[in-house]
């Protein structure tokens, strides 16, 4: 195999206890987003793209808003760009908002107005990486479809001990098959959130909260203390004086 991901993800056991605890804490401790009420792909879509560059404690508004003037494919399809662009001001990457109204022209050409439960396909769509699919299919149809962004990536680093530099090709295989590897057969779209999640709310960057981490207990990170080395960032070079 290629890209082993470490050992003990090899064991069912391992891998019960991390989704059984991830899930649990995720259930007491999630916040309330606006689009975790829903399971209407076509919401989905649209908070992951604007999510892609934007806090969440920006997205919720204008997510709202968004929804409101677009409710389906079929509205934000018929809607002129202007009308987009003007939503989306103070969002930024305002190629992100052209990119979905195109999306939802080519969905209502080519897909009746639904987002396509098909990776390929929906990668298909402008402004779509494998992220973003991934994200939108687990959280929509449930697909069994692992998701690494910035948050879920130093939860993964720290908890699987990896040293190595996330900015590399063979460490972001390592991650991706740690992602596949952990994910439960239920509850996949609430299994990735939880990952984000819990590197947004505990496993911070600067200073994460161990003691309230449900997964403190088998994180490596936390056993050597490597919380400030991992994840690995290449050294700033330093300026003379
Ligand atoms: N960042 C990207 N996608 C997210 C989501 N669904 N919830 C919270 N943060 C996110
Ligand atoms: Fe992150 Fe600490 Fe939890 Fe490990 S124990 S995943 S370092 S918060």
């Amino acid at each position: 195999m290629p890209h082993q991901s470490p050992s003990f993800l090899h064991e069912a056991r391992f891998r019960a206890w991390v989704r059984r605890r991830l899930l649990a804490w995720f259930d007491r401790h999630a916040r309330a987003l606006p689009w975790r009420r829903c399971r209407d792909p076509y919401a989905i879509w649209v908070s992951e793209v604007m999510l892609q560059q934007t806090q969440v404690a920006t997205v919720t508004d204008y997510f709202e808003r968004f929804l409101a003037a677009f409710p389906d494919v079929a509205a934000l399809a018929a809607a002129d760009e202007q009308q987009v662009l003007r939503l989306w001001e103070g969002l930024g990457y305002y190629r992100r908002a052209r990119a979905l109204h195109q999306g939802a022209r080519r969905l209502c050409a080519k897909h009746g107005g639904g987002i396509p439960d098909d990776p390929e396909a929906l990668a298909q769509l402008p402004g779509l990486g494998r992220y973003t699919v991934n994200a939108i299919l687990s959280q929509a149809y449930e697909r069994r479809l692992p998701i690494i962004e910035a948050n879920s990536r130093r939860v993964l680093c720290r908890f699987l001990g990896e040293r190595g530099d996330p900015a590399k090709s063979a460490v972001q295989e390592k991650l991706w098959s740690a992602a596949t590897a952990l994910l439960p057969a239920r509850r996949v779209g609430a299994f990735n959130q939880a990952l984000m999640e819990l590197g947004a709310l505990v496993c911070t960057p600067a200073v994460p909260a161990c003691e309230r981490c449900p997964l403190a207990r088998r994180c490596r990170a936390h056993r050597h203390g490597w919380q400030d080395q991992i994840p690995y960032k290449a050294a700033v070079p330093r300026v003379e004086e």
